[in-house]
């Protein structure tokens, strides 16, 4: 790089290399170069707008910064690390390009209010293709329980057996959580997308500009009111990288049951051999690599959130360099989900049930326990004597090694006299599932509908 010291308004030296290497962040926000220059041109309409440059001027102005644009994409552009930033990096281009009106682009402007701008409208892209990543692996989770609807599976809770639920619902668990995580993102929109631009350095400007022009230019909702808060502002990426954790809570969560169901001992999923990789000495692994650096990147989208929040604590109110730090978090956030979910999305799809091992455990562990107790609390039994009675039985089927439908009826009388013959139609997973009734549940009738509600509402994705 080229190492030419800059020396700036009052200041009587240059920064040493070293000093420069270390308050750079060209190397990371080079990102915002399209919205660096969006703004640019925003910020340029409207000074022409307001009279503050000529319109001429403007247009010598967005022609420079689209040839620069034009560079920077074809990776012709040259980076200079003793420029600082990606802001000062373009205007001292622009300035080389066409001179003294260069020089007027940053009239009633600060790079406080720059920056902020550039990583709204950075954050605002993010968002809305972080969402339709996110619809897509719900609409993948959609399609795997269409075609996986006949499969009764365990559910787990305390990852013990419980009580027998549909493949379909508990793949549609995960599309609720999904479309959570994308209510929190739009929701967080709302507060991105509010224009700092105009704020300047933190007072505003006794300049005649008018910020609504250029938020209504760039597409914002609206402008900040108060300067200093908008130049302040850092809540709004704290709360992406919360919108993100939050994601990948559940990301998690999704790849550590396929990482189990996957392994031997449970066998209930086959992955797709090219998300896994084999070891290098024993021959006949496959391990679910995909899914465990899944799980594993939490790790760093919790730790870019804590860092954010660590950031922005006691900061005294203004513009404050330890903000810088801010970006490193939010792009990491942001490409590490991108990439996440941009793979998850075919993981789904290249996974299967594996029916053969599901039913090998089904009726193991008294997943019918809920529904026999159940069964004598509508004979009249009262839950907790229900509970009791049903107690007992697993005892007893716990020593002969058998299932509650393996017991004779007299043997299951001897237990409740409420016990008659059509306890064998609510024994059984299959028979636990059809007799579901209540809304949400894992009832077939009920998760075909909820299965053709969100392919609608997914169409199109
Ligand atoms: N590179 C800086 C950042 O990311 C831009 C703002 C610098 N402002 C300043 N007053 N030094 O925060």
């Amino acid at each position: 790089m080229n190492k030419k010291r800059f020396v700036k308004g009052n200041l009587k030296k240059g920064a040493s290399d070293e000093v420069l290497s270390f308050t750079e962040s060209v190397s990371n926000d080079w990102r915002l170069y399209k919205y660096d220059i969006a703004g640019s041109i925003a910020h340029a309409t409207m000074l022409a707008e307001c009279d503050i440059i000529t319109s001429g001027e403007k247009d010598a102005i967005a022609g420079a910064l689209k040839e620069i644009e034009n560079e920077i994409d074809s990776g012709k552009f040259e980076f200079k690390y003793e420029l600082e930033d990606i802001h000062m990096n373009i205007e001292a281009s622009l300035a080389e390009r066409i001179g003294e009106t260069g020089k007027k682009l940053h009239t009633a402007r600060s790079r406080n209010d720059q920056v902020s701008l550039d990583l709204r409208l950075w954050m605002r892209d993010q968002i809305n293709d972080i969402v339709v990543l996110i619809s897509k692996c719900q609409s993948e989770l959609v399609c795997k329980g269409k075609d996986n609807i006949e499969i009764i599976m365990p559910g787990f809770t305390h990852l013990q057996h419980a009580q027998p639920i549909l493949a379909a619902h508990y793949l549609l668990a995960y599309v609720e959580m999904l479309e959570r995580d994308k209510g929190r993102l739009k929701d967080c929109l709302k507060r991105v997308n509010v224009s700092p631009l105009g704020s300047c350095a933190l007072a505003g400007t006794t300049l005649p500009t008018d910020p609504k022009i250029t938020a209504g230019l760039l597409g914002f909702d609206s402008v900040c009111a108060n300067s200093i808060d908008a130049i302040s502002d850092r809540d709004f990426c704290a709360e992406f990288a919360f919108c993100l954790s939050s994601l990948f809570s559940h990301l998690s969560r999704l790849s550590e049951d396929w990482i189990l169901w996957s392994s031997e001992e449970f066998g209930f999923i086959d992955l797709d051999d090219s998300f896994c990789t084999g070891s290098s000495m024993m021959p006949q692994k496959k391990n679910p690599d995909c899914l465990e650096l899944m799980r594993g990147k939490c790790g760093r989208i919790y730790g870019n959130l804590t860092s954010l929040l660590t950031l922005i604590k006691g900061l005294p109110l203004g513009y404050n360099r330890d903000m810088q730090e801010d970006k490193e978090a939010v792009f990491d956030s942001a490409e590490t989900a991108v990439k996440c979910l941009s793979l998850l999305k075919d993981l789904i799809k290249g996974s299967n049930f594996r029916e053969s091992g599901i039913n090998k455990i089904i009726d193991k562990g008294f997943l019918d326990a809920t529904a026999f107790a159940e069964y004598l609390v509508k004979k009249g039994t009262p839950f907790r004597e229900a509970h009791k009675i049903v107690g007992e039985i697993v005892q007893k089927c716990s020593e002969l090694s058998c299932a509650f439908n393996e017991l004779s009826i007299d043997k299951l009388k001897e237990f409740s006299n409420m016990i008659e013959n059509d306890v064998y139609e609510v024994l059984g997973a299959k028979n636990c599932v059809k007799n579901l009734k209540s809304f949400g549940s894992s009832s077939p009738e009920f998760v075909r509908m909820r299965l053709k509600e969100w392919e609608s509402a997914l169409a199109g994705v």
